[in-house]
């Protein structure tokens, strides 16, 4: 099986269109301490030929230009025989809209997700005749290609920010946020981009699996108000930090995972600064960063 990190930031990417805090300063520098990243998605393949996408990043076009794995290999054809999407955020169905040209995908998601889509219908850009929609049950094993099984689980969430209301709800585990375990040949990856808390059922679900995608969006969880971009915290965007008694770095580090990689990295986190303190500290605890095209066979 083999996975490769498409975008490895959260929203916005780095650096953002909009932001000069410190980090993006840097990655518009052309500081080598800050690689720039595309937003959120994963790449993922049993065979290295047919690949799923997980998550439709605004930035799937540049991600595709920059892999030839998933390029087309003749007239009209994509390697991408399908996407999954763990939530309906904007940095992770966004992309969607760049795949309108006919070409015939499988497009698995929550059923609640699904919903959403289509009650968007600029979503119907993806004619039903060519694009393939799966309401995908909770905790239910399906096989998205050959040779590879995804199952889906709730994880604590929130409802996309596009479709909040007066009263959010943070935390809940449902359809509206999803872990997904992909096994293949006896070797199982953990890919969470979005989670708001390490709940203990997340911990039983990610034991023992040889190689973990975790929402690595905040360091603290007031990192935006501290950079003094925002006054959201971490919770309140659905994203655990790493650091702290509830932290990841904690709560994660004692499940026998093979390997850890923090994705969905927001441009204010600390970590994306190689050399940094905060990069050493997370690496210090097994962690690895990761970067746009980062490749991990299994
Ligand atoms: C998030 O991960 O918190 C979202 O991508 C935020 C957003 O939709 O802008
Ligand atoms: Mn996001
Ligand atoms: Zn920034």
């Amino acid at each position: 099986m083999q996975a490769i990190v498409l975008g490895s930031a959260a929203g916005g990417g780095v650096p953002q269109w909009n932001c000069r805090c410190p980090i993006c300063e840097l990655a518009w520098a052309g500081d080598t301490r800050v690689v720039p990243r595309t937003q959120s998605s994963l790449a993922i393949s049993p065979d290295g030929e047919r690949w799923l996408v997980v998550n439709a990043s605004p930035d799937i076009r540049q991600q595709i230009a920059s892999k030839p794995q998933l390029q087309p290999k003749s007239l009209r054809d994509s390697p991408i025989a399908a996407i999954l999407l763990t939530n309906g955020d904007v940095d992770h169905v966004a992309g969607l809209l760049s795949l309108r040209e006919g070409q015939p995908f499988t497009l698995l998601a929550t059923a609640e997700i699904q919903r959403s889509l289509r009650q968007n219908r600029i979503f119907d850009v993806l004619a039903p005749e060519r694009v393939r929609r799966v309401d995908v049950r909770l905790d239910q094993p399906l096989e998205p290609l050959p040779g590879l099984v995804a199952t889906l689980f709730a994880v604590p969430g929130k409802v996309p920010l596009w479709l909040e209301e007066d009263e959010v709800a943070i935390g809940g585990e449902g359809e509206t946020t999803v872990g997904v375990i992909f096994e293949s040949a006896g070797r199982r990856i953990a890919y969470i981009p979005g989670c708001a808390q390490v709940s203990q059922p997340l911990r039983q679900r990610v034991k023992g699996v040889d190689l973990l995608l975790f929402d690595g969006t905040v360091l603290e969880d007031d990192d935006l108000i501290r950079a003094g971009v925002g006054s959201k915290t971490g919770w309140r965007m659905g994203h655990v930090p790493m650091r702290g008694e509830n932290g990841s770095l904690k709560r994660l580090s004692d499940l026998r995972i093979g390997r850890r990689v923090y994705v969905h990295i927001n441009n204010t986190n600390p970590v994306l600064v190689e050399g940094s303190d905060e990069r050493r500290e997370i690496e210090a605890a097994g962690w690895t960063v990761a970067h746009d095209g980062l490749s991990i066979s299994l």
